[in-house]
């Protein structure tokens, strides 16, 4: 069916002829391969490759829309396995969710993060201290989760209440259970190359571009946002992956200029609709991390996504983003602090 539609769209035009149709096809098949992807997704994915100005133009088609759900999915049964082979050499994977407090958004944070952990195998363990905690009493909590060998990830969830020194408590975590990335060795590492764990929404993000077939080496990266939880670590791994990073944050000149240069566009502000949909440059790679409510109280990112999905090449959708891939991430991290204890990685 999908085939038909295809050959439609390209008789439509009347400038494709049956030798072009076979070209596309294959090019197709090999997509297929590679990438593994839902059928129409592949197909428009493939006339972009072979005619993206042509394509885009004439028959109105928008931007390949990055199905951040679907590849968790994939990640999280890829975890499940490695999680199985762990367990087969009697390690069960752990990870202890710290939250203090009840900050509403993060109550649904922790609640997601133990449910997708308890579905693909690993131990959740959920442990909150009241709002009015101390640091030492948070620090006390880490100290005895870092001696605790059944526990392979800790995850302090962010923000913190103001009472606390954050920083002081993200450096006591253990650096090898330390499964957000936030500890200053593990930042350190990311920047020298060599990481140890790397922050779950930039890989999620990572992991998103590469299935959107976007080539880094050599290209403009925007990164909106300089935060250490994303932007910072975000620009590092495109940095890794010889693109051509620009920072932006909010003190910021002419950021429609920049976005306008862009080959990728990060956008990690927390502002709705802040980066407007015409200022992305035509067949530029769109990954949004905004979580906003818009004026409608639906939510929304950071890029004005309707107007945005009409000129780019690949966009991330909010939700259905990049949230269920820093989860997955998340996994894959606690994962991997387990293969290393059971000496399979
Ligand atoms: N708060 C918002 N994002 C994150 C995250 O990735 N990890 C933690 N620990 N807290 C957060």
């Amino acid at each position: 069916m999908v085939q038909r539609w295809l050959r439609e769209q390209l008789r439509q035009r009347g400038k494709f002829r049956r030798r072009r149709i076979r070209r596309v096809e294959e090019e197709r098949e090999r997509t297929q391969k590679w990438f593994g992807i839902h059928l129409d997704q592949q197909v428009r994915l493939v006339v972009e490759f072979v005619e993206p100005f042509e394509y885009q133009g004439s028959c109105g088609v928008s931007a390949f829309v990055i199905d951040g759900t679907a590849l968790a999915d994939e990640t999280l049964r890829e975890v499940a396995s490695r999680v199985a082979a762990c367990v087969e050499r009697r390690v069960l994977p752990g990870l202890a969710v710290v939250l203090v407090g009840e900050d509403p958004a993060s109550l649904v944070y922790v609640r997601n993060k133990s449910r997708k952990a308890t579905q693909v195998g690993i131990v959740a363990r959920d442990l909150r201290l009241p709002g009015d905690s101390s640091t030492a009493s948070l620090l006390a909590l880490v100290s005895e989760l870092n001696a605790d060998r059944a526990v392979h990830g800790i995850l302090i969830q962010l923000p913190l209440p103001s009472q606390i020194d954050a920083q002081t408590v993200l450096a006591a975590v253990d650096p090898a259970k330390d499964v957000d990335g936030f500890h200053p060795d593990n930042l350190g590492r990311l920047m020298l190359g060599i990481p140890r764990f790397v922050a779950c929404t930039p890989q999620g993000c990572m992991l998103m571009i590469e299935r959107a077939g976007t080539q880094l080496d050599g290209a403009r990266a925007l990164v909106i946002g300089r935060s250490t939880i994303v932007g910072k670590p975000m620009a590092q791994l495109l940095l890794q992956a010889n693109a051509t990073v620009t920072m932006a944050h909010s003190r910021t000149n002419d950021l429609r200029a920049l976005v306008g240069m862009a080959d990728v566009v990060v956008a990690a502000v927390g502002r709705a609709n802040m980066v407007r949909g015409e200022w992305i440059a035509k067949e530029a790679t769109v990954i949004d991390v905004g979580m906003n409510r818009g004026p409608d109280g639906k939510l929304c990112g950071d890029v004005e996504y309707d107007v945005a999905r009409q000129r780019a090449r690949a966009i991330s959708p909010v939700p259905g983003g990049v949230g269920p891939m820093t989860i997955a991430c998340l996994m894959r991290n606690v994962v991997l602090s387990a293969e290393r204890t059971a000496g399979l990685a």
